[in-house]
């Protein structure tokens, strides 16, 4: 997969994926990621990539000529036509289920913004999608691109060393994880569950289901409601409550 990222912060992005997972996979040929720097698409002596905002108010917006001109270069530069992203606080919510949407592109285009904003042609131009990864407000595209370029990398095939580790993440069926434990048995006098040393498998898959279960019913009661629970879950669920 080839992932290219345009932004006025080329180097913070680049700098993220020398290391970890995503680093991995860009070293062993399974993911290209090429960052762009928008400077280079201004013009002027300048090179400005951000304008006084028309009918006032405070802070600048994000010209849109650079961005345009960044894109159009970019689609250039490889044959498939990329999956076009705009990093927005105004976007859709980024999810586990974009992650894997994004993941089976062949090339994804991620677009950051600075400042106030972006100028609203760029979106009517050439975004396909705009995304928010939360409800709060970050100073630019560059840390929510980091975080979509991490979910989206972990899922292309052959990146995790083991193919069940991404099937079996928090969120790929709608519910939250269950706890995990490893050596010390016992710790600072808080012991693991004896069912998870136990060696029953089908005791600690019951286990780790209903620990899923209560978990998410408790903390994300958003999930909760939209998660597509089997006849087993509602026994697990129906006995938790005694
Ligand atoms: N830019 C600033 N804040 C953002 C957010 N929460 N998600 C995506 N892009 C952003």
């Amino acid at each position: 997969m080839r992932i290219d990222v345009l932004s006025v912060l080329p180097r913070m992005v680049e700098d993220a994926f020398r290391e970890g997972v995503v680093g991995r996979a860009i070293e062993g040929g399974l993911l290209e990621l090429k960052v762009w720097n928008l400077r280079d698409f201004a013009e002027g002596k300048y090179q400005q990539t951000d304008d006084a905002p028309f009918g006032g108010g405070a802070g600048m917006v994000m010209k849109p000529e650079p961005i345009l001109k960044g894109v159009r270069a970019i689609r250039e530069d490889a044959d498939a036509e990329p999956l076009k992203v705009l990093l927005t606080p105004q976007g859709r919510l980024f999810d586990q289920a974009a992650a894997g949407r994004f993941s089976r592109a062949s090339r994804l285009l991620l677009i950051c913004g600075r400042y106030e904003g972006v100028d609203e042609r760029v979106s009517e131009l050439c975004v396909d999608e705009e995304v928010s990864i939360g409800d709060y407000v970050l100073s630019g595209g560059e840390i929510p691109a980091m975080a979509v370029i991490d979910a989206v990398g972990r899922l292309i095939p052959g990146v995790l060393g083991n193919d069940a580790s991404a099937a079996q993440d928090s969120f790929t069926d709608g519910l939250l994880d269950h706890p995990h434990y490893t050596r010390p048995a016992e710790f600072e006098g808080i012991r693991a569950p004896d069912v998870l040393l136990s060696g029953d498998h089908e005791a600690v898959r019951l286990w780790r289901r209903r620990q899923a279960l209560e978990r998410t019913r408790e903390r994300r009661k958003d999930l909760f409601d939209r998660a597509e629970l089997s006849e087993e879950d509602l026994r697990l669920l129906e006995s938790s409550r005694d």
